[in-house]
């Protein structure tokens, strides 16, 4: 089987974006892949984290995983953090990513404008620490959102520079980025993606929100002074909602317009709302089940942190190796 690989960031709850970008789609993938799963608590760090609510994130992000539909007996769902491979492997690999390389990243641009008071090294080099995790364990696949799509760019260039000098030591993963979904946006302002850290809490929608909080942000939320339903450019605010409702239904975007001609936004966003808070519903129940009993997850952790080390090890010997560091007696 081939492998596929993902994570994301221990920091805040959940959003929409989240889910429908990447967690559905790691479900949906499943089956056909031998497949891993980091709750990226290292990256996590680039920001300050008050560590008594870190770790809760942390362990509450496990459990969404889990709740969503990944079996942690038959997946390997683990912490970054208790896999020493990926903080070794990152510091090989940014001595073969260049300073500009870096420079480019939209993504470090973005963060360091909003943080302003705190641009640390560590937010520098952020896809540096991700190409490891990914190239760690020779993953071929790698299923994330659109705003993702330039790491794993930046992943394969790494990754084939190096094996340019020392051979075919690393698979050159591929990005999955699905069709629907892979980027939606705020509620509030439909030209910004949804964000965990949106100040105004109508803007995004977290997946532990309950019922009437989800179905009263799709009643708020931004459109425009047209009535028709229809999918387009100039329509943001309608096209992300019809976004939403088709990943969530499986409708196509003609199949919604036609379902809602002649009816106006109000229906439409009620429509919305009820398929998102009955999609999250079974999700939310599994969680505050995983939550609640504590020996269950634990064990999983356990044992799939001893997995992930293995599998990380030899990789990471395999590098070592090749770039000529000493062998361990
Ligand atoms: P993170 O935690 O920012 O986001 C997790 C996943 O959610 C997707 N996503 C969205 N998709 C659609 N619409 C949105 N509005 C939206 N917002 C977020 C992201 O694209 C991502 O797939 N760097 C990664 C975490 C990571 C990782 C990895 C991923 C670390 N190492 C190795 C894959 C492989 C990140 O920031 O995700």
């Amino acid at each position: 089987k081939k492998i596929l690989y993902s994570g994301m960031q221990a920091t805040g709850t959940l959003t929409l974006g989240n889910y429908l970008g990447a967690l559905k789609n790691w479900v949906d993938l499943n089956e056909e892949y031998e497949c891993l799963y980091g709750v990226m608590d290292l990256h996590s760090l680039t920001v300050r984290q008050v560590p008594a609510d870190f770790r809760k994130n942390a362990r509450s992000l496990y459990a969404l995983y889990v709740a969503a539909g990944l079996d942690p007996e038959k997946n390997c769902i683990y912490y970054q953090s208790h896999v020493s491979g990926h903080a070794e492997l990152s510091w090989i690999l940014s001595c073969f990513t260049y300073m500009g390389e870096l420079n480019r990243m939209t993504q470090f641009k973005d963060k360091a404008a909003k943080h302003a008071d705190n641009i640390n090294a560590g937010l520098y080099t952020y896809p540096v620490l991700m190409a490891a995790d990914i190239l760690l364990y020779q993953s071929d696949l790698v299923p994330v959102g659109v705003d993702q799509k330039q790491h794993l760019e930046i992943t394969r260039d790494i990754a084939q520079r190096f094996n340019a000098i020392y051979g075919d030591v690393f698979t050159i993963p591929e990005a999955y980025i699905p069709k629907a979904g892979a980027k939606i946006m705020s509620l509030q302002e439909p030209e910004k993606k949804m964000s965990k850290s949106d100040e105004n809490a109508n803007a995004t929608i977290r997946l532990l929100d309950d019922r009437d909080s989800i179905i009263r942000k799709f009643k708020r939320a931004v459109t425009d002074s047209d009535s028709v339903v229809r999918y387009g450019e100039d329509k943001p605010g309608i096209s992300n909602l019809m976004d939403i409702y088709s990943c969530v239904t499986g409708r196509s975007y003609k199949e919604i317009e036609k379902e809602f001609d002649g009816k106006g936004y109000g229906d439409f966003k009620l429509a919305v709302g009820e398929a998102v808070a009955d999609e999250l519903a079974p999700l939310q129940k599994r969680y505050e089940e995983l939550m609640a009993e504590k020996t269950y997850l634990d064990s999983m952790i356990k044992a799939n942190d001893e997995k992930a080390q293995y599998y990380a090890t030899k990789t990471l010997r395999k590098v070592q190796k090749k770039v000529g560091l000493t062998e361990r007696i």
